[in-house]
């Protein structure tokens, strides 16, 4: 199935690294946005600078849409490759719209819609062969009426900082593509919907979001090594940090921008890195560090096909095991997943709020779709943010940095508070913070560090429950996957089928009562994961009585809803 209906349109743009296939779609989605449209868009493109196959998917919908959809309802095809790529997918009824003449001539399947537009003949003959993605979009943009104005001014804005000549050049390839489009008949029925009303939004993408987050949340010092497909986290927060007054360090490696976050963690600063799968085994050892020495920061990772260096501009939910256990020792932390862009700044709040709280590490879970995925949020007021700050000593008394407390948390002091002296060592300690071996101390210590942990579980809003009553079968999901399975249960449900959904956002410590209750009303359950192993299904089993059926992929590509109805279709039959 395509877009939902016609007011639900999918467009696909694919070609070659360095054709400017992702600036065609990033100006859609902007100028979707603008027009009052939901967006959810999806992008993938190859490790290597220029070459190799590069995918932009945009959906625009005057509905909610949750996730990228199925496949496209209108494919635009810069070369040869993205048609081949593609060809499996073309259903009578869809839209092409491809360079013609060029390298490739296509073999349309019967009822597909083909437009073949002279994009690259056209950019030479304006001198400016670059702008061949520019006629692409113009030609788009008549056909499926995709608002012009809007183009030209995010079309503008992008280009300005290249100067006056790019940007005229461009629009003059746009307009040239427009013209050519209007010349040819349009058969397809696929065109943009016109929204009910238009709201406030922005259009971020996931890295984005959370960058803004940890500056809602009062970030004070990041410190990061780039890596794919973290690094925009740190470009934004580069960008604004230094404004309200805070510290960015590009480090040597991982390992030393865990060490520069604990050590601004413990100056009294709210602190963070990000990072992706490699960068967060390199990091374990710290994590371990952080626990012991009761230190909060936020760790964020990017999930990226692995193992090793792996898939670098892929996606995957493949870092849970090691997110939550990843390290030596008995080592705890708090693990958050997210769905989509609202909860990439949502929850990157909630990860300080825990992380000072409870003075341990916290790791926030995103994966390589919603790194790159742009959405459409309401803009955010900070001032609707709850944020937390640690529990502070004052001053009274002798000074205990690991004093035993009723709810295991022990107020922290200042370097050059007066009296307030105190190490922050990896080694195992008294109360006071000095070495202390003995049997009895690590295990009062042990139990201190994870006791604090029991309670995480109400400082988080409760898994979502999405259907009531018994069902026949339920699905858990977590990360970018949930908005998949919303989408599914909603086509599973029109079709006559009992079915539920539960999104847990806190993984570690698991919410094992919600999950117990969520399995207690569901007669059969299914868990969808993008990775080999089925590892949230594994640490399922584990923690609970349930016994979730693993549903899992790994190809670097996320489920689609069809996939997950089939498969539901599959079990129930
Ligand atoms: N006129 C002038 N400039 C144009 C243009 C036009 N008509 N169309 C695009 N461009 C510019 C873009 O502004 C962009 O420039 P910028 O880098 O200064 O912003 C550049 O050309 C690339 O275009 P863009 O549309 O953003 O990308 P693309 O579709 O051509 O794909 C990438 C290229 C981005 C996918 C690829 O180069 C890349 O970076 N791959 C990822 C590599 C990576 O992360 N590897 C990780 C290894 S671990």
């Amino acid at each position: 199935m395509q877009g939902i209906t016609k007011n639900d349109l999918i467009i696909r743009i694919g070609g070659e690294g360095g054709e400017g296939v992702i600036s065609v779609g990033d100006f859609i989605t902007q100028a979707c946005a603008r027009a009052g449209l939901d967006v959810y868009t999806f992008k993938t493109f190859p490790a290597e600078i220029k070459g190799g196959y590069a995918m932009y998917q945009v959906r625009a919908s005057t509905e909610r849409v949750y996730n990228q959809g199925d496949i496209f309802d209108v494919l635009c095809a810069f070369n040869g490759e993205a048609y081949n790529m593609n060809r499996a997918f073309l259903k009578p009824g869809t839209a092409i719209v491809y360079d013609s003449p060029s390298d490739f001539t296509p073999d349309i399947p019967p009822g597909v819609h083909a437009y073949p537009i002279p994009m690259t003949q056209t950019a030479k003959e304006l001198n400016n062969p670059r702008a061949k993605n520019m006629v692409a979009m113009g030609a788009l943009s008549v056909l499926f009426n995709i608002p012009i104005e809007s183009l030209r001014e995010v079309l503008t804005t992008k280009f300005s900082r290249k100067g006056e000549e790019v940007v005229q050049g461009n629009l003059k390839a746009l307009e040239r593509g427009r013209e050519l489009a209007a010349a040819l008949k349009k058969t397809d029925p696929w065109t943009i919907g016109t929204p009910k009303s238009k709201q406030e939004v922005i259009v971020m993408s996931g890295n984005n979001a959370i960058g803004l987050g940890a500056i809602i949340a009062g970030l004070d010092f990041f410190s990061a090594y780039p890596i794919t497909p973290a690094t925009e986290v740190a470009i934004y927060v580069a960008k604004h940090l230094p404004k309200r007054g805070g510290t960015l360090i590009q480090a040597e490696d991982e390992i030393a921008s865990i060490s520069q976050v604990l050590g601004a963690s413990y100056a009294g600063k709210k602190a963070m890195t990000s990072t992706s799968g490699p960068g967060l085994s390199l990091m374990s050892e710290m994590l371990g560090m952080a626990f012991m020495a009761e230190l909060p920061c936020v760790v964020v990772d990017v999930q990226r096909g692995g193992p090793s260096t792996g898939l670098p501009t892929k996606h995957e939910q493949s870092d849970l095991f090691l997110a939550i256990h990843g390290g030596h020792g008995d080592a705890g932390r708090i693990v958050l997943s997210v769905e989509n862009v609202q909860d990439c700044i949502d929850l990157t709040v909630v990860a300080f709020n825990l992380a000072e709280k409870y003075q341990c590490p916290v790791l926030l879970l995103s994966d390589g779709s919603l790194a790159f995925s742009t959405q459409s949020v309401p803009c955010p007021n900070p001032a609707n943010y709850k944020l937390v700050e640690r529990k502070r000593w004052n001053g009274e008394g002798e000074y205990q940095r690991y004093k035993f407390t009723e709810d295991g948390i022990s107020p922290m002091a200042d370097p050059g508070t007066p009296g307030g002296l105190h190490i922050a060592t990896g080694l195992e300690h008294s109360e006071s913070g000095l070495p202390s071996y003995t049997s009895a101390n690590h295990e009062a210590m042990q139990d201190k560090r994870f006791s604090k942990l029991k309670t995480v579980v109400n400082d988080v809003a409760p898994a979502e429950v999405d259907g009531n009553g018994t069902a026949d079968l339920g699905i858990i999901a977590w990360g970018s996957t949930i908005g998949v399975v919303r989408e599914a249960l909603q086509r599973l449900r029109a079709d006559g089928y009992n079915v539920k959904g539960f999104y847990p956002k806190l993984l570690n410590p698991l919410p094992v009562q919600q999950f117990e209750d969520f399995g207690a009303s569901c007669k059969r359950l299914l868990l969808p994961e993008v990775n080999f192993l089925g590892q949230l299904a594994h640490f399922v089993r584990a923690e609970t009585s349930l016994r979730p059926e693993s549903y899992t992929i790994c190809g670097g590509m996320p489920f689609t809803p069809e996939m997950i109805v089939n498969k539901v279709k599959e079990i129930l039959a």
